[in-house]
């Protein structure tokens, strides 16, 4: 592999210089130079923001396992590629060398294929974060299957509307997981989402938790029998760069989730790429990411990545606060980890608690410290920087989407200059610009505006899966000839970026994506709620929280309006999950409409924030009046 590491500030300018002047040939050197290829590229981008269409190092073929597995078996073999950390801290880590992992992706594909999958097939993953997880996503690209891995956090609700999206013909879960000191019943919420779903032929199911599960004959399979019976090789598929590697569902502004879809070449070119830039990553570090493979930072960041990288990468089964909340410190002394990436709400529900719970721990491994989902906060930021990083460790506040499948503003740790709160500059082969309300782009520094990109990079999302159409509305119609991101962004006087948060109807809740659609969706589903409306409030731990405003049928008022919170709050962790339950509930009798009808939400989010001075002319809203007895009862 030559070295496509940065090393300097120079060094970032002049691949950056390169990057926008000549990108095709910048990205065909890094391709070239550094992944195994079994045939080379015909056209390195073809692309039409218009149309849309991005397709690059087309014609080329490979197999992106071999890439992240076999090609460092000779080398690095025995080196540890997956460290698992369970839940229970009593319970011995696993380390899983590059062997092994070979050993447990061929066999996991081999057991695929008995099954019937093959190539372009679409496999359900519905997992906790065990080493199995990993193993199936990696043994699905072994043979050419697309998967699509649901947090498993997630409802049998919005598990079957996604097993349906994209017609998974395999579903692989596990009995159980744990969550704490607490178990759930994870095959439990399979059954039930099954009942919705008649297009999965087979359930693999792992052992975890050992509960006492029924499996469904002809249907359910405990996994381990038949990765005992089969063979450790399995020859990788050779596939096409334009091939789809997986889909990942993410919020939108409709009920219906978006499933992005990532193909192969570009995607394993960008995040191998950007993991090794931007963590800095040298050949004995240990890294690890505390995010979950249910989300696009495990795939790209704590699975490809790293993998294509020969790193060695930490898979943490448990949570921030089990058995207390020095457990993140203990594990980062545990395995000298070196590089620590996690969320801005884990950072603020830590900083809340005694720094006794990390006083304790030897944290002198650590080199680089990382953030992503979300903005984080200026307060967080310095807890963070003081009492983890020890004012030692560069912060790379990383932006990026699940469309994006890699970070594309990040500071460069040693090389390009940090600032709490600001995501910063671009990496190479990224074009950021700002436009205003009507759709100019606003040139040079101190600018605020809608952040867009205006050149394709290797991982762009191709589409949504069954929906181009969608695709075409929700990222390039805006902003005619560009990527529209849905954030807002500054750009100081030195023209570093700070995202300032979502535009659209999406709201960040602890780091997740969640649409308001959906949720208003499910709240009216009761039967006694008339209409609803979400909107985000600033909240300490999580960053925003929901607030929604409910108005209620006749029948409802008389009801006990504590009851029906509840009853709300569970109709939504039953249709979505537990995380998008509301902090706050306000009945309501009426919602600010637009003379077309559209709903307000702009007011009713200002309302919430506390800005009820500040709530511009309302005297052209349809029902102007409801807006008074909303503001006199704000929670
Ligand atoms: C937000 C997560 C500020 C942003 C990788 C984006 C951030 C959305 C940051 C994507 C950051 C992510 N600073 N905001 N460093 N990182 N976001 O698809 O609003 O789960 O559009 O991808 O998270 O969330 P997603």
């Amino acid at each position: 592999m030559s070295d496509y590491q940065i090393k300097s500030l120079a060094n970032y300018k002049s691949t950056y210089q390169k990057s926008v002047a000549e990108p095709e040939a910048f990205w065909a050197a890094i391709a070239e130079d550094n992944f195994v290829w079994h045939k080379k590229w015909d056209k390195v981008l073809e692309w039409d923001f218009a149309k849309p269409e991005v397709k690059w190092f087309e014609g080329a073929q490979l197999n992106i396992t071999e890439n992240c597995i076999d090609r460092h078996l000779e080398k690095r073999g025995d080196k540890t590629a997956i460290l698992f950390e369970p839940n229970n801290p009593n319970e011995a880590a696993l380390h899983i060398s590059y062997k092994e992992l070979s050993n447990r992706v061929n066999r996991f594909a081999n057991v695929l294929k008995s099954n019937g999958v093959g190539k372009g097939d679409r496999v359900c993953i519905y997992l906790p974060m065990i080493p199995e997880l990993a193993v199936s996503v990696l043994a699905c690209a072994r043979i050419g299957a697309i998967h699509s891995v649901v947090f498993a956090g997630f409802s049998s609700t919005a598990l079957a509307t996604r097993i349906n999206d994209s017609d998974c013909k395999m579903v692989i879960t596990s009995d159980g997981s744990f969550r704490g000191d607490k178990t759930i019943d994870l095959k439990g919420i399979v059954d039930e989402a099954l009942l919705e779903c008649a297009v999965v032929e087979t359930v693999l199911v792992a052992k975890r938790i050992d509960s006492n599960i029924q499996l469904k004959s002809g249907r359910d399979k405990w996994l381990q029998p038949e990765l005992d019976a089969a063979s450790p090789i399995c020859a990788q598929e050779i596939m096409d760069a334009e091939d789809p590697l997986f889909i990942l569902y993410t919020s939108g502004s409709t009920g219906m989730p978006k499933g992005m879809v990532h193909t192969t070449a570009g995607y394993m070119v960008y995040s191998a790429y950007t993991f090794k830039n931007v963590f800095q990553y040298e050949a004995d570090d240990v890294y690890w990411c505390t995010a979950d493979i249910g989300w696009i930072t495990g795939h790209s960041y704590i699975v490809y990545g790293p993998l294509a990288n020969g790193a060695t990468t930490v898979m943490f089964e448990g949570t921030p606060s089990y058995p207390d909340c020095g457990r993140f410190w203990a594990i980062v002394e545990k395995h000298k980890v070196n590089q620590f990436y996690t969320a801005p709400t884990a950072i603020r529900a830590l900083a809340k608690e005694s720094l006794d719970n990390v006083k304790g721990y030897d944290l002198s491994s650590l080199k680089i410290l990382g953030t992503v989902g979300e903005p984080i906060n200026e307060e967080a930021w310095h807890w963070y920087n003081d009492h983890i990083g020890k004012k030692n460790c560069p912060i790379v506040d990383t932006w990026w989407q699940t469309e994006t499948g890699g970070i594309l503003i990040s500071p460069i740790p040693n090389v390009t200059e940090t600032k709490p709160t600001y995501a910063t500059l671009p990496l190479p082969g990224i074009q950021p610009a700002l436009f205003d309300k009507d759709g100019l782009e606003l040139e040079g520094n101190k600018q605020e505006g809608s952040l867009c990109i205006k050149y394709p990079w290797p991982s762009i999302a191709r589409t949504i899966w069954g929906n181009h159409d969608r695709y075409r509305e929700t990222y390039f119609s805006a902003f005619p000839g560009n990527y529209f991101t849905g954030d807002g962004a500054l750009r100081d006087e030195n023209g570093l970026y700070r995202i300032t948060g979502r535009v659209d109807d999406v709201i960040i809740v602890s780091g997740h994506n969640l649409g308001t659609a959906p949720i208003e969706d499910a709240i009216d589903e009761h039967p006694l709620v008339a209409e609803s409306a979400i909107v985000g409030f600033p909240h300490d731990i999580k960053g925003s929280a929901l607030y929604g405003y409910v108005t209620l049928k006749g029948e409802g008022l008389s009801k006990n309006e504590e009851d029906l919170k509840k009853e709300i709050n569970q109709l939504i962790a039953d249709l979505i999950g537990p995380i998008a339950k509301l902090d706050k509930i306000q009945f309501t009798n009426g919602l600010p409409k637009t003379r077309s009808g559209k709903i307000m939400r702009r007011i009713l989010r200002k309302i919430a924030c506390g800005e009820v001075d500040n709530l511009g002319d309302i005297s052209t809203l349809l029902n102007p009046e409801v807006v008074a007895s909303i503001k006199a009862n704000v929670l």
